[in-house]
């Protein structure tokens, strides 16, 4: 992860070194905050952000769950966002919110506590992706399950909930493979740690409902209207695990790291385990959308200058 010049705290826009917080810190204890990751690219009109206003919208819904006041509005946010992209002079980078209880209070209770804001804009280049991108990833079935929806807020994009996709990754790159795919205690396929999961037969994709417990992806979203555009048919229903295993093709899709073709699940091949048809498809359609090169997507693009 290479440095940025400056990272804005609750209005200011602060040098990268100098952007602390207190040890005491309620989210850092406790987990009390949610985020988002949000993507500009660069394009001939210069620096885009992908899908700006609906990462807020979902900002605002994840701090719903968890009772905070941000202090700023969305469109003050969109602003400071924008911002710190210039002050940086970012044009393809990785953009991390995050919002979390501070300190004061240290009892499991966060309300006394105010909440700060911070928006970072990075050069990230650790996302789950082969260098070249025709080679699927290695996943496995991790034996930590999803969080339950009955056990946190599934919907918001809680700090929280990332331990349980911690977990779940640590055990797939130590068992040698590259990402950890997510089922819940129904004995349905979620996601994967950090991405949903799209997978292909007879032509047909496929992917989990959100109430598995799934986050509501925005690149997910991106992807069914891609589905939409192409007529590809879409079913969106539980799939269990061992009918992971008889799919032609399988993706993952994530802000960070976009679309990216599964080859191995638990050991078993998928399809060749390299990108099939659907896959390069739509990793081609999301990669020129997100580059402005689609007209009718121009409503999804917030242009930095
Ligand atoms: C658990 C989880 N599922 C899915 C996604 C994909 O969401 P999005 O496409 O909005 O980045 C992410 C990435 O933020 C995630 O962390």
């Amino acid at each position: 992860m290479l440095e940025s010049k400056k990272i804005w705290i609750n209005g200011e826009l602060i040098d990268y070194d100098e952007a602390k917080v207190h040890v005491l810190t309620h989210g850092l204890h406790y987990g009390t905050g949610v985020f988002e990751g949000i993507r500009s690219y660069a394009t001939d009109d210069g620096a885009t952000i992908f899908r700006l206003d609906d990462h807020i919208k979902r900002l605002f819904n994840s701090g719903k769950a968890y009772f905070m006041h941000f202090g700023c509005n969305k469109d003050e946010l969109r602003q400071s966002i924008i911002d710190t992209v210039k002050a940086n002079n970012a044009d393809e980078c990785y953009i991390r919110i995050i919002a979390f209880y501070g300190y004061g209070k240290l009892g499991v209770n966060p309300l006394p506590n105010k909440v700060s804001i911070v928006i970072a804009v990075l050069n990230w280049s650790e996302h789950i992706k082969k260098e070249n991108r025709e080679e699927g990833i290695t996943t496995m079935v991790s034996s930590w399950m999803k969080l339950d929806v009955r056990t946190m807020p599934t919907h918001a994009k809680g700090v929280a909930n990332y331990a349980n996709s911690a977990l779940a990754r640590m055990e797939a790159i130590k068992s040698g493979c590259d990402e950890a795919l997510m089922i819940n205690s129904n004995g349905f396929v979620v996601e994967a740690s950090a991405e949903n999961i799209f997978l292909v037969k007879d032509g047909v994709l496929y992917t989990p409902p959100i109430s598995t417990g799934a986050l509501e992806g925005i690149t997910r979203d991106t992807v069914i209207e891609i589905t939409k555009q192409n007529k590809i048919p879409l079913w969106v229903d539980n799939i269990t695990r061992d009918e992971l295993y008889y799919f032609d093709e399988a993706f993952l899709t994530g802000t960070a790291s976009e679309i990216v073709p599964i080859g191995k699940i638990d050991h078993r091949i998928i399809g060749d385990g390299n990108i099939g048809p659907i896959t390069r498809k739509i990793q081609n359609h999301y990669g020129q959308i997100v580059r402005g090169k689609c007209k009718n997507y121009s409503s999804w693009l917030t242009f930095v200058k």
